[in-house]
C-alpha cells in the first residue's frame, strides 16, 4: 500500500499520544524503530495491518476507535492538505463519497504500484446509500471511520450500519 497511509497512521498516533511511544509501535509491528515513511513508496499491506495491530495492543484500542481516529485525521487533515483539489467539487458528504472511485482511480493511475479500493453505490429512495467495498485488504472498519470523517468535514452526521464485511448502509443527516 502507498506509504501515505502509514504516514497518516503515524500522524494520527502522534496527535493522540505524542511522539514518545511511536518507536515502540514501529518495533512491535516489525519495523526499524527509526523508520521513516515516504508517501510515494510502498509498504507491504501486512505491515500496515501490523502497524494498526501494534497501536491497538499498546493503547488497548479497538479497531473501531482507531479507524474513527484515522478516518478523521485522513479526511480532515492529511488528505485535505495533500489532495485538496479533490475537495473542491463536492457540496455535501454524499457527493464527496460518490466521487471516491474517481478519486482513487485518479491516484491509482498516477502512482506506480497503487492498488486502490473500489466502491459500488446504490442510492435508495429514502436518500440513504448502500456502499459496497471491494478490496482484498478487508479493511471495512477503516471505511466506516473514513465515512464518519467525511460527515465531520461537511458538518453532517452519517449513521453507518455494517451489513457485511463488504457492504455498508449510510444514512445522511444534514
Ligand atoms: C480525498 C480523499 C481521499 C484520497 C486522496 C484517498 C487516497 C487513497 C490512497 C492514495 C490510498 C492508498 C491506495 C494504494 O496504496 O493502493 C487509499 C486507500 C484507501 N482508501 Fe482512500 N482516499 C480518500 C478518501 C477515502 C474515503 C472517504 C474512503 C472511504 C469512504 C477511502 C477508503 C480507502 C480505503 C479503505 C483504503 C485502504 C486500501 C484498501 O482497502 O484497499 N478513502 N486512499
Amino acid at each position: 500500500m502507498k506509504s501515505v497511509i502509514p504516514m497518516a497512521i503515524q500522524e494520527t498516533f502522534v496527535k493522540h499520544f505524542g511522539e514518545k511511544e511511536w518507536p515502540l509501535v514501529l518495533k512491535k509491528a516489525g519495523f526499524d524503530p527509526d523508520n521513516v515513511f515516504y508517501g510515494h513508496r510502498d509498504t507491504p499491506d501486512e505491515k500496515v495491518v501490523a502497524l494498526l495491530g501494534a497501536i491497538m495492543e499498546l493503547k488497548s484500542m479497538s479497531m473501531k476507535d482507531l479507524s474513527d481516529a484515522f478516518g478523521d485525521h485522513w479526511v480532515n487533515h492529511f488528505a485535505a492538505k495533500h489532495y485538496f483539489a479533490f475537495y473542491q467539487r463536492a457540496r455535501n458528504a454524499k457527493e464527496f463519497i460518490l466521487k471516491m472511485n474517481e478519486v482513487h482511480d485518479k491516484i491509482g493511475s498516477k502512482v506506480d504500484g497503487s492498488k486502490p479500493p473500489k466502491f459500488t453505490f446504490e442510492e435508495k429512495p429514502d436518500g440513504s446509500l448502500e456502499m459496497g467495498y471491494i478490496s482484498d485488504r478487508n479493511l471495512i472498519d477503516l471505511v466506516i471511520g473514513l465515512v464518519k470523517g467525511v460527515g465531520k468535514k461537511f458538518n453532517e452526521t452519517i449513521h453507518v450500519t455494517k451489513l457485511s464485511e463488504s457492504l455498508l448502509k449510510l444514512k445522511f443527516e444534514g
